[in-house]
């Protein structure tokens, strides 16, 4: 049994605590664009501008026109094989999702299964609007951030509930993420190239306190020489094949 599938199969066999750290690579067969690589969305230059804080002050509302059209578009997505292979695969031990994504793809994905696992949003959702003055935070889709709104409690502007670079992840998310790399047996890398912190630490930290690190992405990563187990491939076809061996 040498197959790289077969060991990361032995390795969930008998119900152990896994951290799954997930990236933009797991949605990338659901046709949402990536963030690095040939045809990544940070291939253009406004992308990175667009995706930090200072922007916000700077030009709100080209910056709102962006994430407003991602919003729009979250509609028109559906979760895809990897996303509902991981969420049956969720059902068979203690599993705990840490997703750096903004699409609510896993979520879709439970409820199509019919099983929620732990999923903490380390860099928040495009489904959540938040002030940017008090914080006051709410799921709403059909509010048009393009016509600057304004919170109702403080009269702050709204933005949406995501993480940008300059700013600081949402510490409970992060705690229960760090919480699960401390206890887990295994921990599965996929979709993530793992350079942005402190969400490519989470990896680390399992393997310092000895889990068997899975990576499943079908390039090379930051994360890919600390990984005991690699799988070259894509998620959408991976996480079906394991989660047959398994489920
Ligand atoms: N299956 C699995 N992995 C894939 C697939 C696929 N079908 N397609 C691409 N990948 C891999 C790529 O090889 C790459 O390693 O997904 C990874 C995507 O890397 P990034 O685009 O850097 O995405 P991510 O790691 O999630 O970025 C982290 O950076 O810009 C910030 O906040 C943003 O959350 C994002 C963070």
């Amino acid at each position: 049994m040498n197959e790289p599938i077969e060991r990361a199969a032995a390795e969930l066999a008998d119900e152990p605590s896994v951290l799954v750290c997930a990236g933009s690579g797991l949605s990338a067969e659901s046709g949402v664009p990536t963030f690095r690589g040939d045809d990544g969305m940070f291939r253009d230059p406004d992308i990175a501008r667009l995706t930090h804080v200072q922007t916000f002050a700077s030009d709100r509302k080209e910056m709102m026109r962006w994430y407003q059209e991602r919003r729009e578009k979250l509609d028109t997505l559906q979760p895809n094989p990897g996303h509902l292979a991981l969420i049956e695969l969720c059902r068979t031990g203690d599993y705990t999702i840490a997703t750096q994504n903004v699409d609510h793809l896993l979520e879709a994905a439970a409820d199509e299964v019919g099983y929620r696992p732990p999923i903490h949003h380390l860099h928040g959702s495009l489904l959540v609007v938040r002030c940017h003055k008090c914080g006051n935070a709410f799921e709403d889709l059909s509010l048009d951030l393009v016509k600057l709104p304004t919170c109702e409690r403080c009269g702050g502007p709204l933005r949406p509930g995501v993480v940008w670079f300059g700013e600081s992840l949402p510490a409970d998310a992060l705690q229960k993420s760090a919480e699960a790399a401390e206890r887990a047996d295994v921990c599965i890398v996929v979709g993530t190239s793992g350079l942005v912190h402190p969400a490519a630490s989470l990896p680390q930290i399992a393997d310092q306190r000895g889990a068997t690190l899975i990576e499943i992405n079908p390039n090379p990563t930051e994360l890919s020489d600390i990984c005991d187990i690699v799988i070259r491939g894509k998620s959408g076809e991976v996480l079906p094949a394991l989660a047959e061996k398994i489920v």
